[in-house]
């Protein structure tokens, strides 16, 4: 941890309290000078610091950095352990290669920057500054017809997060968010399944958010993809949102087979009601979801249409 680092995890340890800089040059065997010197970095990182003199130093606002300190602090009480990088190339292959070393249910990665993130269906997802990017290894006992409605319960855990920072977002099926009618949020659920017991070894369910603004987004993404920023003029802490998403998502996979998620799923949902264009090319309406969040689409010629997996691209 660098001197910074250790700083802001002492002001966030002392809630509130001011802490004295000859303490804490004494606690991390460095001058008071610099001490000084790292409080000026947070500073120019966006930490709001008081500084008075023979009292010492108060933080009045949690910084949009990563702290690891924060982030036990507000997954206290639950079973998710945070791995955070400043820069990988996925978080979901990182996971996955812990998964498959035997890192338990609960192990999550996180990453500033992704240099080489990855989409569904094969793409790359453009993961630069400013996005909050995030793999949770989980060994779910499920059947693999249930693991559909892992990734709707994954969507639905998103959209209750960001609500409760004031953010209200629709869900497109099966697992985009989007925000006035552009795309804010992928998921990418990645896994291993043991074939002689016919159940998943472990599951990655991988989440990448655009927070801000992405001044080189791709020509060819701007009609489709937006970020938090650009829609509310809203700052999410990413550590806050990353630990309620967490929350939220083991709340609604203990509920999976109460299906709790798919009042929610179903009521922001974008797709249900739409003219839809299958990966095949078949078009109809999304009329409704199955209890698994299989899409129930009517067919131009009055036939019905349960797709289960892939995508459904909303025409009208
Ligand atoms: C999609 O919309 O195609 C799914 C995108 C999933 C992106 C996330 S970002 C965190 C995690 N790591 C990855 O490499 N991909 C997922």
């Amino acid at each position: 941890m660098s001197l910074k680092e250790k700083i802001l995890t002492e002001l966030i340890l002392s809630k509130g309290e001011y802490c004295s800089g000859g303490q804490l040059a004494e606690k991390f065997g460095v001058s008071r000078t610099a001490i000084w010197k790292a409080i000026d970095q947070l500073k120019a990182q966006g930490c709001e610091i008081d500084a008075i003199t023979n009292k010492g130093y108060l933080l009045k606002k949690i910084p949009d950095i990563y702290n690891q300190t924060y982030m036990q602090m507000l997954l206290e009480g639950t079973n998710w352990q945070v791995q955070h990088y400043e820069e990988l190339d996925s978080t979901n292959r990182l996971a996955k290669e812990l998964a498959s070393q035997g890192a338990p249910d609960g192990t999550v990665v996180t990453a500033d920057v992704q240099t080489a993130g990855r989409g569904r269906m094969g793409k790359s997802f453009h993961s630069p500054t400013g996005g909050l990017y995030m793999s949770v290894v989980i060994h779910p006992d499920l059947q693999l017809s249930a693991m559909m409605s892992i990734t709707a319960c994954t969507a639905t855990a998103v959209h209750e997060a960001l609500k409760k920072f004031g953010i209200e977002t629709q869900i497109k099926w099966v697992n985009d968010l989007f925000l006035n009618h552009k795309k804010i949020c992928g998921i990418l659920s990645e896994g291993s399944f043991n074939a002689e017991m016919l159940k998943m070894d472990y599951l990655i369910i991988g989440i990448g958010i655009n927070l801000h603004p992405d001044p080189h987004l791709p020509e060819e993404l701007k009609p489709i993809v937006t970020d938090i920023e650009t829609e509310t003029g809203k700052h999410i802490n990413k550590c806050e949102l990353t630990a309620e998403i967490l929350k939220q998502m083991r709340k609604y996979f203990l509920e999976i087979f109460d299906r709790t998620y798919l009042e929610v799923y179903t009521e922001n949902s974008c797709t249900l009601g739409h003219r839809v264009r299958t990966d095949t090319g078949l078009e109809g309406i999304a009329e409704s979801f199955t209890e698994e969040a299989g899409l129930c689409i009517r067919l131009d010629d009055g036939a019905e249409m349960l797709l289960n997996t892939g995508s459904a691209q909303i025409i009208d």
